[in-house]
């Protein structure tokens, strides 16, 4: 690969630049920026080359370009680039922007449209990703593995992008909203919060380590825990009892169809 651009070096733009430097040493990095404190903290950071002002010149000398600004500014992009973008692939992170507006804006490019979510910062995003329908498989593997570093990839069809962005994007704050009941339920019975908010997290991370290791059913641990006329099947049922599994199914379709509704 001859050149990587990084368009927008805000939250996403540079969690994502730095996912790809820590991979790649070597590998050239272009970015623009239009905010200096930023822009100097990303040029210093990823060892890049300066192309604000210059988004064109990137597209050419680029083979992918992430562009990573928030919706609004994209027409702006768009008409500083003008016809530079063809032949080049573009990885678009904007939320709610479908790959059909952002081919429109820039003509020729082939577009990518990815879904991260917060945890990029720490490279463990929940990256949904859909691809051109008719991208070749070489072109696809060199963006899993240039994004493999900001974390686990999902790929789906741009249709279920919104479902991604429930699951994920949303769904990442269903599960501190968790976390913090959990938590909370131990102040209630007279635990102090600084002991409780710990262990909470401890045990949702554990959780989620047995499952991936084991490889089973969430079901089949539940049923695990649960002696005859025990503990955790009395709290079992309060969770059922309170709407638990549905108000979460909920919580992802309504974050999804917000998502649908916002692309519209
Ligand atoms: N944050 C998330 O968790 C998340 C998750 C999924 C998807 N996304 C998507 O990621 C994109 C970026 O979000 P963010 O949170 O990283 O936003 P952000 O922190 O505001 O970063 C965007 C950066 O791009 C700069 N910029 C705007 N227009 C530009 C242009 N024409 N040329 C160069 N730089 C330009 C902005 O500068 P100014 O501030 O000076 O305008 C800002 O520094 C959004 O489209 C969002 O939908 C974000």
């Amino acid at each position: 690969m001859q050149m990587i651009g990084v368009i927008g070096t805000g939250f996403m733009g540079s969690s994502l630049a730095t996912a790809i430097r820590t991979r790649h040493p070597e590998l050239p990095i272009g970015i623009v920026e239009k905010d200096e404190a930023r822009r100097t903290a990303a040029l210093e950071r990823l060892n890049a080359t300066d192309y604000t002002g210059r988004p064109g010149a990137l597209f050419s000398d680029a083979d992918i370009v992430v562009v990573a600004i928030k919706p609004q500014d994209l027409d702006t992009l768009a008409d500083a680039v003008g016809s530079r973008a063809g032949g080049t692939t573009l990885i678009s992170v904007l939320a709610g922007t479908t790959t059909g507006r952002i081919a429109t804006a820039f003509p020729g490019a082939e577009v990518v449209r990815i879904m991260p979510n917060l945890a990029a910062e720490i490279g463990r995003a929940v990256i949904g990703i859909s691809f051109p329908p008719d991208m070749d498989e070489a072109a696809r593997r060199v963006i899993r593995e240039l994004l493999s570093g900001a974390g686990s990839l999902v790929e789906v069809p741009e249709h279920l992008i919104s479902t991604v962005t429930g699951l994920s994007g949303s769904g990442i704050a269903f599960v501190f909203e968790f976390i913090d009941a959990l938590a909370m339920g131990a102040v209630a019975e007279g635990l102090p919060y600084a002991k409780a908010l710990p262990a909470a997290i401890d045990v949702v991370s554990s959780a989620a380590e047995v499952l991936t290791h084991q490889g089973v059913h969430p079901q089949e641990m539940v049923s695990r825990v649960c002696s005859p006329a025990g503990t955790t099947i009395a709290g079992i049922r309060a969770l059922h009892e309170g709407g638990f599994r549905s108000a979460v199914m909920d919580a992802v379709e309504r974050a999804a169809d917000r998502s649908r509704e916002l692309e519209s």
